[in-house]
Parts: structure tokens; sequence; C-alpha cells
């Protein structure tokens, strides 16, 4: 989608900026948000450039650099801590060869950390695209993963 059909689907009004910028993401390779998108968009809403880069820098859940296509959250806060979010992160490191901020060579992966996902009754928790996977264990992770990989086309094929 355009950044014009999303605001014509969303309308223009502030108030639905997060969820134009969640669109927007989400229809743009790399997931993340372009420079030139927020420029149109910018003109779209009748926002400055920097207002628009500065919500988006306020929220976690959106990038201004090229992600993976699938999004891993790691919960980091301290009931997940204490229920071993390290041992998932090394888990996630062993099996991808990223840690937070990076993305895999095949630009399938990105792994990013979060603060709770509501969900601490279920810790260690993490969220790949939205969906939420909690009693994280090592295996576990592995097998969600080796999951979503195996739906991926190229994947299929090899
Ligand atoms: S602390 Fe991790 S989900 Fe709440």
């Amino acid at each position: 989608m355009t950044v014009q059909e999303i605001v014509a689907k969303r309308g223009n009004a502030r108030e639905n900026l997060l969820q134009i910028l969640h669109d927007l993401q989400d229809s743009t390779e790399g997931n993340y948000l372009r420079r030139e998108d927020v420029e149109v968009l910018a003109r779209e809403m009748l926002l400055s450039v920097s207002d628009i880069v500065g919500t988006a820098t306020f929220y976690t859940m959106f990038s201004l650099k090229p992600r993976g296509r699938h999004i891993i959250r790691l919960c980091e806060s301290p009931p997940c801590y204490i229920m071993g979010e390290e041992n998932i992160r090394e888990a996630i490191r062993e099996k991808l060869g990223i840690d937070f901020g990076e993305t895999t060579a095949d630009g399938l992966f990105t792994l990013e950390p979060s603060s709770c996902l509501g969900s601490c009754g279920v810790a260690p928790v993490m969220m790949i695209d939205d969906e939420l996977y909690g009693n994280l264990t090592r295996d576990k992770v592995g097998r969600i993963l080796d999951g979503i990989a195996a739906r991926e086309p190229l994947a299929a094929g090899a």
C-alpha cells in the first residue's frame, strides 16, 4: 500500500498516526519506516517530519532502519529476567547468530529487546511479529524459530 492509500484508509487526523505508522511499516520491505515515506506522510497529514520521526523513535515497535522479515522481541523486564531471559537470549544467539539490534544475514529475523509484554505469568516471554510465546526454554525457542523459518518460501524450496 502507498502512503496515500494508507492515509485515505485511516484518515489524516493526528490521532490515527500510530496506526498509520504500523500500516506503513508493515507494508514496507525491510519492515521499517523509509525517510521518503515519512516525508510524504508529513505532507499528507499536515505534520512536520520531525514530529513524525519523534513519534516513531519514541515507540520501540517502529524502526527507521531496515530490519528482518520477522521481529523477535525478547522481554527483558525483571520477571522475565529472573525466569531466565538471558538463557533464552543466548539460545537465540547460538541458533541465529544475532544479538539485540542485529538481523540475520538472510534477512529473516531481527532481535530486539522489549519491556514487559504483559504476560509475566508465563515468563520468560518473547513476541515474534504479533504472536506471543511464553514459558520459553532453549529447546522451545529452537522449535519456534525452526517452524517460522520452515514456512518461508525460500526455506521450503531449499
Ligand atoms: S516481565 Fe516479561 S512479560 Fe512481563
